[in-house]
């Protein structure tokens, strides 16, 4: 789990990734920090398009991103998501799946849920059920 220090310093690479964010269209720009099991820490932020659906959430970038530096055998333990916008702030569905291609039902997800205060759950409290390829 994480420390007190630990949490702070992910909230805060959150927070900067998000000032990288490109928003023009939702203003709504958020950030992901992700600590891999590795111990290095991977950050990501949304990135909107013309193309609605095409806009990649912090999350996936993050993910995306520390595929592309460590390998794809990365393991994810905590994602903490913030936003400039105060605002709660949930991993969506696909956010979701993404994480759980590459963390296990423990890994410890932490937002800005309501009044935008910190909460902290797992990856199997928000995707009980999470699609897999059973071989
Ligand atoms: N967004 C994220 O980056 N992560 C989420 O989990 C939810 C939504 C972004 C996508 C879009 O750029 C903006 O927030 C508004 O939906």
């Amino acid at each position: 789990m994480l420390d007190a220090a630990q949490l702070a310093e992910l909230s805060r690479l959150a927070e900067a990734a998000a000032h990288h964010s490109y928003a023009p269209y939702s203003h709504f720009y958020v950030g992901a920090a992700i600590l891999l099991e590795s111990g290095e820490v991977v950050t990501g932020c949304n990135v909107e398009n013309a193309s609605y659906r095409l806009t990649t959430c912090a999350e996936q970038t993050a993910i995306a991103s520390a595929v592309a530096k460590f390998g794809h055998k990365i393991r994810i333990q905590p994602v903490v998501v913030a936003n400039l916008n105060d605002t709660a702030c949930q991993p969506c569905g696909a956010c979701r799946q993404t994480i759980a291609e590459f963390a296990g039902p423990t890994a410890v997800i932490i937002f800005p849920g309501a009044n935008a205060a910190l909460t902290t759950t797992t990856l199997a409290d928000l995707l009980p059920g999470a699609f897999a390829l059973s071989s």
